[in-house]
C-alpha cells in the first residue's frame, strides 16, 4: 500500500483494493478489516486479487458474511468481479492479555469452563460436542473432564480405559500426554483411577488435582480447553470457580435445560462465578424441545421460553438451544460424539452452531 503502489495493466491497483477492503467492517468486533489488520498476503495480479482475511477464531460463524461484504465492496470500488476474487480465511486465535497473562498456561489461549447449577443437564454431552465441533472448525482444542464426580468424557469420547503416558521434563516435574480421539487432547480423573473406586473429594484436593490437570499436562498449543466443570453451587463448585479464576479462564458457559431454568440453581451457579469475578459468556439451553422422528411433531417437554428470559433478565447471550435426539443420547453411550454423526437427531449442524457463536463472543468480549 502506498504512493507507490503498481498498477497491473487492468487498471486494478493495489491501492484502490485497499481502499474498497477498508470499506467492509468486521461485523462483530466493529472497525474495518484494513483496520483491524486481518487483510494478509493481499496479491493483486492480472487483474485477479487474491488474499487472506485472518480471523480471531477458525469458528468465526461469519465468514460468509465477510466473504460477500469483501466481494462486493470491491466490485463497486475497485470494479473487481467476483470471479477474479480470491479469499481465503485464516485464524489466529490471539491469547488474552492484561495482568492474567502471567498465570495462563502457557500455550492456552482460551480456557472456558462448561458449567450448570444441577446434574444430568447435559453439561457433559455439551462440552465434549462443542469441544469436537471446535476442532472441526480448524481450532487446536483440549478438553478437560473436571467432573470429579462422574468423569464421563473418557466414556463419550471412546477412549475409557486408556492411560495417559508420563514424561520427565528437563525441570525434573513429570508431566502427562493428554489422550487424543476425534481431532481433541484430554485428561480425565476416569483415565487415572478406576470406575469402581470410591473416591471421597474435599474442596482442596479438587483444586489440587485441578492445578495438575492444568500446569502438568501437555496441552500446549491450544486454542481453546474447554474445562467440564462439576454440577452445583457447593463447596467444590466455589474452590474450583476460585482457582480458575486464577489461571486466566476466559469465561463460563452454563448449560441448563427449560425446566432447570424455572429452579434457582442456575441463577445461584450463575451469581457464584460472578462473585469470583469468572466473566458470564452465555446460556446453552439443553433438552430445549423433542421432535418426533416419525411425525416431525415438535413436543416442549420441558416448558420452553425459559432460557432466553433468563438470559435477557442476567445480559448474557442465549448461546442456542439443543433439542432432545435419541441419537444424541445414543452417540454418547457409545463414544461416538454426535457432533461427528449425520444422522439429523443428532444435531450435528445445531452443535456446531452453538460452538461457533462461542468462539465469536470469545472473540468480542477480548478483543472489542
Ligand atoms: N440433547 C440431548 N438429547 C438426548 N440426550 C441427551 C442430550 N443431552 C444429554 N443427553 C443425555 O442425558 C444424559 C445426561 O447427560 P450428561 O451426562 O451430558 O449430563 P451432565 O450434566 O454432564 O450430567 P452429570 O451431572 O452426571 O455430569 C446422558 O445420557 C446424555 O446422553
Ligand atoms: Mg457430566
Amino acid at each position: 500500500m502506498g504512493f507507490f503502489s503498481r498498477g497491473n495493466g487492468d487498471g486494478v491497483s493495489e491501492e484502490l483494493v485497499w481502499q474498497a477492503l477498508a470499506t467492509v467492517r468486521e461485523p462483530e468486533l466493529g472497525g474495518d478489516l484494513v483496520s483491524r489488520k486481518m487483510i494478509k498476503n493481499l496479491k493483486v495480479e492480472g487483474g485477479r486479487v487474491r488474499f487472506t482475511v485472518e480471523l480471531t477464531t477458525p469458528a468465526c460463524p461469519l465468514k460468509d458474511q465477510i466473504q460477500a461484504e469483501c466481494e462486493a465492496a470491491l466490485g463497486k470500488i475497485a470494479g473487481v468481479p467476483r470471479e477474479h476474487i480470491e479469499i481465503e480465511f485464516g485464524a489466529t486465535v490471539r491469547p488474552r492479555g492484561g495482568i492474567l497473562e502471567k498465570a495462563a498456561i502457557p500455550g492456552v489461549s482460551h480456557v472456558i469452563a462448561v458449567a450448570a447449577g444441577k446434574g444430568g443437564v447435559g453439561k457433559s454431552t455439551v462440552a465434549v460436542n462443542i469441544a469436537v465441533a471446535l476442532a472441526q472448525e480448524g481450532a487446536q482444542v483440549g478438553l478437560l473432564d473436571a467432573d470429579v464426580y462422574g468423569p464421563s468424557v473418557p466414556q463419550m469420547m471412546g477412549v475409557k480405559g486408556q492411560q495417559p503416558a508420563a514424561i520427565a521434563t528437563p525441570d525434573g516435574q513429570p508431566r502427562m500426554i493428554p489422550i487424543e480421539a476425534h481431532g481433541i487432547k484430554m485428561m480425565s480423573i476416569g483415565f487415572l483411577i478406576g470406575d469402581s473406586q470410591p473416591v471421597i473429594w474435599r474442596g482442596p484436593m479438587v483444586s489440587q488435582l485441578l492445578r495438575q490437570f492444568l500446569y502438568n499436562v501437555d496441552w500446549a498449543p491450544l486454542d481453546y480447553l474447554i474445562i467440564d466443570m462439576p454440577p452445583g453451587t457447593g463447596d467444590i463448585a466455589l474452590t474450583l470457580a476460585q482457582s480458575l479464576q486464577n489461571v486466566g479462564l476466559t469465561g463460563v458457559v452454563t448449560v441448563t435445560t427449560p425446566q432447570q431454568v424455572a429452579t434457582l440453581d442456575v441463577l445461584k451457579s450463575m451469581e457464584m462465578f460472578k462473585k469470583v469475578n469468572v466473566p458470564l459468556l452465555g446460556i446453552i439451553e439443553n433438552m430445549a424441545y423433542f421432535v418426533a422422528p416419525d411425525t416431525g411433531k415438535r413436543y416442549d417437554i420441558f416448558g420452553s421460553g425459559g432460557a432466553a428470559q433468563l438470559a435477557e433478565q442476567v445480559g448474557v447471550p442465549l448461546l442456542g438451544q439443543i433439542p432432545l435426539g435419541i441419537r444424541v443420547r445414543e452417540d454418547g453411550d457409545a463414544g461416538q460424539p454426535a457432533v461427528i454423526d449425520a444422522a439429523p437427531d443428532a444435531y450435528a449442524e445445531t452443535f456446531r452452531e452453538v460452538a461457533r457463536r462461542l468462539a465469536a463472543r470469545v472473540s468480542v468480549m477480548e478483543y472489542a
